[in-house]
């Protein structure tokens, strides 16, 4: 089925986040789109306006600040607005913040979801895609990979709570027939993430010149794509994507939290123009800590994407955002 995504109005939640804002200036600075975009964000600790700066309001863009929780502003904003879809992006979505108390991920994940939900049952004209993640897959051990197939396993609180509302969203489509299409993807990075994650923390830890911190013996794998990238898929799965269908958003690009700090280090001297070491440290492995991630993107494939930025080269853009973010003169 075809979807007009670039003629759309369309209601990004969680737009001032790190996926949702990269989503919004691939619609927005792209010469093709002639919809509209509504950010909903409650601005969160994890929004951050600068990464929408440039982008003005006005008939192709509205920012709302507010929670997906309300049902009353849900249903106001659709009566102003009309949109023919919801783009779901908005989360908690931190595991360590979500080990140290699950009830946020449990209200905005789970039942800010299901408020969406009732808003499309209501208005079945709008499609509705649901961003999830592979974490509800659970953890992998040296061989194999997740499949849209693949059973749930969530072994932490935040992905318990995207798992439940993945099966909110299957129950939608099954027992009220709404059209909605749900991706898993794997680890998104680049500018614009919350210094919290892995690789925002260690380049700045690198550019203090302070070690490097690494959750047990540093030997967990992960699949990264870039966030760019990551909303070429989105596109590719709302445009062209069947209703009802799950898609894996992976990018064949695994590495071992160890090598891939090993690499950041490296990159971070070619960025510098000088050789730089780092200290490694290890720390207690947090509890639930999956092993091992990794995704056979096969699916999305058959849609025609494919990951194009380079590991290194998205290491390189990310390193140097930071490295001009951290060295910006101080707004008065
Ligand atoms: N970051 C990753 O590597 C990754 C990988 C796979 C899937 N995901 C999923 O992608 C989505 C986006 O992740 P991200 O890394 O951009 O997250 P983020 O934490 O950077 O941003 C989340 C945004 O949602 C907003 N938000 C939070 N609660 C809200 C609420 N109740 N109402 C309205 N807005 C609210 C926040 O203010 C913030 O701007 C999440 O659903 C996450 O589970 C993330």
């Amino acid at each position: 089925m075809s979807r007009e995504l670039f003629n759309a109005k369309i209601l990004v939640t969680g737009g001032l986040g790190f996926m949702g804002s990269a989503f919004i200036r691939y619609l927005i600075q792209n010469p093709n789109f002639t919809g509209r975009v509504i950010n909903l964000d409650v601005m969160s600790y994890a929004a951050d306006e600068k990464n929408l700066e440039g982008i003005e309001e006005g008939e192709r863009y509205r920012f709302v600040q507010g929670d997906i929780q309300d049902e009353y502003l849900l249903f106001t904003l659709f009566r102003e607005e009309q949109f023919d879809m919801i783009v779901h992006f908005a989360a908690e979505s931190h595991v360590d913040r979500s080990i140290e108390g699950p009830k946020d991920f449990l209200m905005t994940n789970v039942i800010g979801t299901s408020c969406l939900l009732e808003l499309v049952r209501r208005h079945p004209k709008i499609h509705f895609h649901h961003i999830s993640t592979d974490e509800v897959y659970g953890a992998l051990g040296h061989e194999g990979v997740f499949t849209e197939e693949s059973p749930y396993r969530p072994n932490s609180p935040y992905s318990a709570s995207k798992a439940a509302s993945d099966h909110l969203v299957r129950s939608y489509i099954m027992t009220y027939g709404i059209s909605a299409t749900i991706s898993h993807s794997s680890n998104n990075f680049g500018p614009g993430q919350h210094e919290e994650k892995l690789i925002p923390q260690m380049i700045k830890r690198l550019l203090h010149g302070e070690p490097l911190t690494l959750y047990g013996n540093g030997e967990n794998v992960r699949d990264w794509v870039f966030v760019d990238d990551h909303a070429k898929a989105v596109s590719a799965i709302i445009e062209k994507g069947n209703p009802g269908e799950v898609y894996n958003v992976g990018g064949e690009n695994e590495w071992m939290n160890r090598d891939l700090i090993h690499l950041l280090v490296e990159l971070f001297g070619e960025v510098s123009g000088n050789k730089t070491s780092a200290r490694i440290i290890y720390v207690k492995d947090r509890p639930g800590h999956d092993f091992r991630y990794a995704i056979d993107p096969s699916k999305i494939f058959s849609l025609g994407w494919r990951p194009e930025k380079t590991f290194r080269e998205g290491l390189k853009e990310t390193i140097l955002w930071w490295e001009s973010r951290l060295t910006a003169p101080v707004e008065l």
